[in-house]
């Protein structure tokens, strides 16, 4: 059986651009968003608060997050990976912040410089924090399958790490893989690893389609009972600290997917379509995503 509903959060803005090369204005980022959330979108990860010389391409955090007109019902949410982080995003009230860790040592060190542990112990004030200010907190796992510098991670680290999250006060995970390199039981066996601490409706799936596997990989989620969903419009996106990782599942792909199954997401295909058409056409190349292509040339 299926979820009747599936809500999707679209990374675009963030987990989309961060990767990106060549200097994409806040005021495209801005209506990136916009559009989004026009098309129906109820959940946007806008930008992130990290080092600006780790991540140039969020740089312009405070830009966006002020220059955005918010619809009543849209979450926005922003990563904050250390209280210095939280405490330059608590100025553009979000409405979620994103703890990010890795189910990996070797990808916790390369992405956020420190151990798991260290991570957990830098999370927690910041978790404390948000939840003060009546900020929800979501917690991001990397590399929940497969890491680029260790290979397969077993389920147990997924366990542990969600373990970690609950105990400071993580209120829902994303279950990632970072690299694509999932397949759907593999996946599968990641997010019960991650539902040995955390119930199904706060679970979500965040799978990069390097292989091709992040629509299965979706749908073996949407099997389990997980019913939030992230992407990325046009299947923009990469991780810096990922070589080779290529952009989230297409939110169009998603998209097309679950109309096609009777399952209602609240979204305007056509209007997401124009939106991936736009944002490519803004970044001079074409979109990844299969259905807006096939939607593009009817
Ligand atoms: P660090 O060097 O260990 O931090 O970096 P530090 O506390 O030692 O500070 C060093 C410098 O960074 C100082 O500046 C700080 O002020 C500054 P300096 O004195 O050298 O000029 N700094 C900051 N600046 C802005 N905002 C901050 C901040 N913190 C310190 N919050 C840090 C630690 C986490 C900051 C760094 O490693 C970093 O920025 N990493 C980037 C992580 C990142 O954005 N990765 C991509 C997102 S995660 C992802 O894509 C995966 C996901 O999509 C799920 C999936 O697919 O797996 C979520
Ligand atoms: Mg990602």
């Amino acid at each position: 059986t299926y979820p009747e509903r599936v809500r999707i959060l679209d990374v675009s803005p963030r987990d989309g651009l961060q990767n990106e090369k060549q200097p994409v204005p806040a005021a495209v980022k801005i209506e990136l968003v916009h559009r989004l959330q026009a098309a129906g979108l109820r959940e946007i990860e806008v930008t992130s608060y990290v080092s600006p010389k780790w991540v140039p391409q969020m740089a312009d955090n405070h830009e966006v997050m002020a220059g955005l007109q918010r619809r009543p019902g849209v979450r926005y949410a922003v990563l904050t990976p250390n209280l210095k982080g939280f405490e330059a995003a608590l100025a553009d009230r979000p409405d979620e912040i994103v703890v990010f860790g890795a189910a990996s040592e070797a990808f916790s060190q390369r992405n956020i410089n420190c151990s798991i542990a260290q991570s957990i112990e830098r999370f927690a004030p910041v978790v404390e924090a948000a939840l003060q200010a009546g900020i929800a907190v979501r917690g991001a796992m990397s590399c929940t399958v497969g890491c680029p510098y260790e290979g397969d991670v077993p389920p147990e680290r997924v366990a542990m790490l969600a373990g970690l999250m609950k105990s400071i006060g993580v209120q829902r995970v994303d279950v990632a893989d970072t690299i694509g390199v999932g397949t759907p039981l593999k996946v599968q066996r990641a997010i019960e690893a991650a539902a040995r601490h955390y119930d199904l409706d706060h679970i979500s799936a965040h799978f990069h389609d390097t292989y091709g596997q992040a629509l299965a990989n979706t749908l073996a989620a949407l099997q389990l009972g997980v019913w939030n969903v992230q992407a990325s419009v046009a299947g923009l996106g990469g991780c810096p600290y990922a070589k080779g990782a290529t952009g989230n599942v297409a939110t169009e792909d998603v998209v097309y997917m679950l109309h096609g199954m009777g399952i209602d997401t609240g979204i305007d295909l056509d209007a997401l379509v124009d939106t991936g058409a736009w944002i490519s056409a803004q970044l001079g190349r074409a979109t990844a995503s299969r259905a807006a292509r096939a939607l593009l040339a009817r």
